[in-house]
């Protein structure tokens, strides 16, 4: 591990990024198959079309998480044994212990390397960034990995059409690296939490987990819960709210930013902000129609599409912004 003791104020630059994501499609007419609902309702109230969903016992988090890691290892141009640290951020890992982190360094060559997973839901990866850039930036790392992964299938009740039309699985991830710019990496940041809302949205594991509210609910243990409007409400207040702070603490206006990488729970949320701010909707990445909601996995999977097609301008700042269980929000603007 090349750590180094002194502080020496570095920036941070993204050396490579990577994603993975199932072959198996679940398209909204597959839904209509199952549940009462149709195409049409799926997609003007979500702006979803279809999603990937892991298939048989061999595919997971662990192994999407893996093979993002391992395509933003190899467009970074570096092996896992030279990365500093892991961090996988999930509510998926498959066990509690050992954490996917030190699954997925060892199946890429990169034992000895110290990794945890984080669990902050929907804005795990945008939180992780966040984590493993100040690491970066107090001079003790040099070379992290993120990866935001999560397998939402496992927590969907299929006989649920309210929930399961949502969520699909997916990874990506990033490879972050110090540099001698200071400039680089993040200009700007933010990350909060709110316990208050934790029965919004979660996954009960026992009986004693489930708030009194939903007890007359049919409850799955083991499946997602989510009251959608309640959720959807803190969504779109959180969302414009830190837009609202990125632009005014940094100074900048949406002309400057070259994208806006949102976490992707709903086309609405969106398109709520982005009215909001008058973004052009060019700026506002979107893949919510081919891949659902992938929670940690959403954001991650955005930066790798628009890194490898070029959008993201180098010398142009582009924003990162995601919302989820917890309840969490994160946010940042990020130069590059
Ligand atoms: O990543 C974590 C963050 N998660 C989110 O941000 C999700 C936030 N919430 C949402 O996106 C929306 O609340 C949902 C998409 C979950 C639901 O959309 P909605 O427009 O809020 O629908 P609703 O819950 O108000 O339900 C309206 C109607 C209900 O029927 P009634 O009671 O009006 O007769 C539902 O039973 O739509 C019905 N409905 C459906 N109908 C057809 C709910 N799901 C479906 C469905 N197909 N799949």
């Amino acid at each position: 591990m090349n750590v180094s003791q002194a502080f020496v104020p570095v920036g941070v630059r993204i050396l490579g990024t990577g994603s993975a994501l199932p072959e198996a499609r679940l398209t909204n007419h597959d839904f209509e198959k199952i549940v009462d609902t149709s195409d049409e309702w799926i997609f003007k109230r979500t702006g979803i079309s279809e999603r990937r969903i892991c298939k048989g016992p061999t595919e997971g988090a662990f192994t999407l998480g893996r093979d993002a890691l391992a395509r933003a290892l190899e467009s970074a141009g570096i092996e896992g044994k030279d990365l500093d640290l892991i961090i996988v951020a999930s509510v998926s890992s498959e066990m509690t212990c050992p954490s996917n982190a030190c699954r997925i360094g060892h199946a890429l060559d990169a034992d000895g390397v110290p990794g945890f997973d984080l669990v902050a839901a929907c804005s795990g990866f945008v939180y992780g960034m966040i984590v493993a850039e100040s690491m970066i930036r107090s001079g003790r790392f040099r070379r992290i990995g993120v990866v935001g992964v999560d397998e939402m299938s496992r927590f969907s009740d299929y006989a649920d059409r309210s929930l399961s039309i949502l969520f699909g699985d997916g990874a990506g991830a990033a490879v972050l690296a110090a540099d001698e710019n200071p400039e680089l990496g993040c200009q700007w940041q933010t990350m909060g939490s709110d316990g208050s809302g934790e029965t919004h949205l979660y996954i009960p594991r026992r009986d004693q987990d489930v708030p009194d509210a939903d007890r007359d609910n049919p409850i799955r243990l083991g499946c997602l819960r989510m009251n959608g409007r309640e959720v959807y409400k803190f969504a779109v207040h959180k969302f414009c709210e830190v837009m609202e702070r990125a632009f005014t603490e940094t100074q900048l206006t949406p002309a400057d930013v070259s994208q806006i990488i949102c976490h992707q729970s709903n086309i609405r949320i969106i398109e709520s902000a982005r009215e909001r701010f008058g973004l052009p909707a060019e700026k506002v990445y979107i893949n919510i129609d081919r891949y659902g909601n992938m929670s940690a996995g959403s954001a991650g999977v955005c930066l790798d599409e628009l890194w490898r097609s070029g959008k993201i301008t180098k010398g142009m700042p582009f924003v990162l912004v995601a919302f989820g269980g917890g309840l969490t929000w994160a946010g940042a603007v990020w130069r590059v």
